[in-house]
């Protein structure tokens, strides 16, 4: 009978109860954010006169020591205790007695646990935005390589335009960059405080909930204590801004496993960041794509698990709630170590301008530029213009000749009106040069995209 609330209960709870019940072994993560929130209410209680300063001393010291006895893994994590809260409760008291009991005056594990971690998952906004830029930095110091360098650009998988490799990238930084804002949006909308919410409806003790909020780096205080206690959205928040920024990396994945295939052959990843076959000996295998392309799944799954959890919640604080940490803890440690696996294998692919320029010269890449011709050098309406151009890349096929090689007089036989310039229209590195509207893909275009995504990282980091 050593629980904290044992108080109305004449039986002890069960093993398998506190088996079942506890979340010690996981939310022990939260320690800091737990004795660093118990700090700053023991402040205000001291400043409001609900606690003498001498004890708010024993406190302090107290909660010092807990913290050493965490760090140095000499601490007891009981599963009997059930939670985190309750452990470092628990230990205080015994080293500083009676007044380790005071702590919890005005407060309840509701405010506690909403505070701890929400700080927490403010705390991982800001660190997963910041891998974020450093990912950038290693896919635009590439990008900065290649704005010349032609690649086919795709729909539907099939060979479309030819753009060039650093606009290709360029796409990828402007993807991580909504994702970067998205972390940081989140962090700015949840800054919150819920300390002082109590169980659920305030709390009669004269508390300063400003006083804590400021202590504890939140930017104001919660309006409605009720929904404070009970909202799960900032945690729902991170796992669905971790799920979009996964679904980026996944898709970046899937290029660098089709790219690296002897098909492709655009990049090769470097035997650090790659695997070998235990029975194909010739094999090299790109683990770290695929592995981060099915990363994704768990972190979606994260997602729709706590939204599964919160669907149907009275209100205020039901224990179903305990199920939102695992979740996030694990898709938060999926989006650390993917944002770092994934910027090294890109700082240390090897990029091949060779066989993607070799590959547009496939499929007819300039087509649409022979569309243009017709349409502003020589008057024909698009539709029309669309129509001959189709018959141009049939002759192509044909002859067995890319539209992009094809031969004057071939050309003129299926239209007179074309005339001797249009030979230039044809050519590839024209074609993707010719793409000059505001975001296209011409090298002078790509160059000023990249320069924004410089820009962006530099402001951060003089700001
Ligand atoms: N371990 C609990 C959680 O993570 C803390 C809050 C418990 N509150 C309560 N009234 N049982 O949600």
């Amino acid at each position: 009978m050593d629980k904290m609330w044992s108080g109305r209960f004449s039986a002890g709870a069960s093993n398998l109860l506190d088996q079942f019940n506890a979340s010690i072994m996981y939310d022990r993560k939260l320690y800091r954010e737990d004795i660093e929130g118990s700090l700053a209410h023991a402040a205000m209680l001291a400043k409001q006169g609900i606690l003498t300063h001498e004890e708010l001393k024993q406190i302090k010291e107290g909660l010092s020591q807990v913290q050493k006895e965490i760090e140095s893994g000499e601490f007891e994590w009981k599963i009997s205790d059930e939670d985190l809260h309750m452990g470092i409760e628990k230990r205080l008291t015994q080293l500083i007695g009676d007044t380790g009991k005071k702590l919890h005056t005005a407060r309840s594990r509701n405010d506690q646990v909403a505070v701890d971690f929400r700080r927490y998952v403010l705390r991982k906004n800001l660190e997963i935005a910041e891998a974020i830029k450093l990912l950038m930095e290693a896919i635009l110091e590439v990008a900065n390589k290649h704005t010349e360098t032609l690649i086919p650009g795709m729909t539907h998988l099939q060979h479309a335009q030819p753009i060039n490799f650093g606009f290709h990238l360029g796409a990828y930084l402007s993807m991580f960059k909504r994702d970067v804002e998205r972390f940081e949006i989140s962090f700015a909308r949840n800054n919150i405080s819920p300390l002082g919410c109590a169980a659920l409806a305030g709390t009669p003790h004269n508390v300063d909930r400003e006083y804590t909020a400021e202590l504890l780096g939140f930017d104001s205080v919660s309006v409605n204590c009720l929904d404070t206690v009970s909202d799960r959205d900032f945690a729902l928040e991170i796992l669905f801004n971790i799920s979009t920024m996964m679904m980026h990396i996944s898709r970046l994945s899937e290029e660098l496993v089709m790219w690296s295939s002897y098909e492709f052959g655009f990049i090769e990843l470097s035997d650090e960041y790659s695997t070998g076959s235990s029975i194909m000996p010739q094999k090299k295998n790109p683990d770290v794509p695929e592995l981060l392309r099915g990363k994704t799944g768990r972190v979606y799954g994260a997602l729709v698990g706590l939204l599964t959890v919160m669907k149907g919640l009275p209100l205020a604080y039901n224990k179903d709630t305990q199920e939102d940490k695992e979740g996030v803890f694990d898709a938060v440690e999926t989006a650390e170590i993917s944002l770092e696996i994934l910027k090294e294998a890109i700082k240390t692919m090897q990029v091949k301008p060779q066989n993607m320029e070799k590959a547009c010269a496939i499929g007819h890449l300039s087509a649409t530029d022979l569309a243009d011709y017709l349409v502003e050098k020589c008057g024909i309406p698009f539709r029309e213009a669309h129509f001959i151009t189709g018959r141009a890349v049939a002759k192509g096929e044909e002859l067995g000749v890319d539209l992009s090689k094809m031969e004057f007089k071939d050309l003129k036989e299926i239209d007179d009106r074309i005339q001797e310039d249009v030979m230039e229209y044809l050519g590839l590195r024209h074609s993707m040069n010719a793409r000059t509207s505001q975001g296209g893909t011409s090298s002078e275009r790509t160059k000023e995209q990249l320069e924004y995504f410089k820009d962006y990282l530099n402001t951060d980091k003089e700001s």
